[in-house]
């Protein structure tokens, strides 16, 4: 019998929606060995197949992006059973052709977060033991994307189908130098949260995809009136979010009426590589 599917789904800023779940009710926010995540959890269902909600900044929009808890969220939605995680993020665009209101589903990173928990093997007592050295290519789980896609193209929803995004520490926005040296890197995209989520959820052995929403230009361009404003990052996501929510709530049943055993399977490497550097 194949694996039973449950979808986590992290909700970013605006976009943590929990009228997309049905029977929902809410869970308390479990003790983890990394601490509590950001919230407690919404636990509910899309067409039947069993989903969690959980809102990366909490339901409140409390939780600034550094201070997000990242490793006690991934490990919170593992022990919740989730095979996949769909991620929604607000990012600036850092390419004239992305333009504020398109989706992008993300396919890599550059990471300039600065002293952020990467791994749950730090050596600490209680924390999983051994040595995990994690293979980042590729960051986002191909099936997972692709499955993201063709529901893009049967809903009508034009995506960009690959993109970089570089996640800054945060939390100010970037300066036009670096938002210049950001799109010369080849970044195509940026925010301040998807890195360490994409890199725990592939040690925690987790199928994880991100749709991102483009919410403006940084600051990259000549014309001032473009520079990112939080108003303009919250106004644009307003105008755009049920592009993503219609997005997620096609996609999970899609995506449960695949069979996953082989990639639960090979995301299983990175914990054995982490016993087998123990042992010898
Ligand atoms: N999130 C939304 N827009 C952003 C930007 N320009 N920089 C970093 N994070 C963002």
């Amino acid at each position: 019998m194949s694996k039973k599917i449950k979808i986590g789904i992290i909700g970013g800023s605006g976009l943590d929606n929990p009228d997309i779940l049905k029977n929902s009710k809410i869970k308390t926010a479990p003790q983890t060995p990394f601490g509590k995540p950001s919230d407690d959890l919404t636990v509910g269902e899309i067409e039947g197949i069993e989903c969690v909600l959980l809102a990366r900044h909490g339901r409140k929009h409390n939780v600034m992006p550094g201070n997000v808890n990242y490793r006690a969220n991934i490990w919170t939605l593992k022990e919740e059973g989730c095979t996949h995680i769909v991620a929604a993020t607000a990012t600036g665009s850092l390419q004239e052709h992305i333009k504020p209101g398109d989706v992008v589903i993300l396919d890599n990173f550059i990471d300039r977060t600065q002293g952020r928990k990467q791994t749950f093997y730090d050596g600490e007592a209680k924390h999983p033991q051994g040595i995990c050295h994690l293979p980042m290519e590729p960051a986002f789980h191909e099936k997972t994307r692709q499955m993201i896609i063709q529901t893009a193209q049967q809903l009508n929803i034009a995506v960009h189908k690959t993109g970089t995004v570089v996640t800054i520490e945060g939390p100010r926005f970037s300066s036009k130098a670096e938002s210049n040296m950001f799109r010369q890197w080849g970044g195509h995209v940026i925010n301040m949260t998807s890195v360490p989520e994409v890199v725990l959820a592939k040690e925690a052995g987790i199928c994880y995809a991100a749709i991102a929403l483009a919410t403006d230009y940084d600051c990259w361009k000549e014309n001032k009136e473009e520079h990112v404003t939080v108003a303009d990052v919250l106004a644009t996501f307003k105008k755009n979010c049920t592009k993503v929510t219609a997005l997620i709530t096609a996609v999970v049943p899609k995506i449960a009426k695949e069979n996953w055993d082989q990639s639960c399977k090979e995301l299983q490497q990175p914990f054995m590589t982490a016993n087998v550097l123990e042992r010898s």
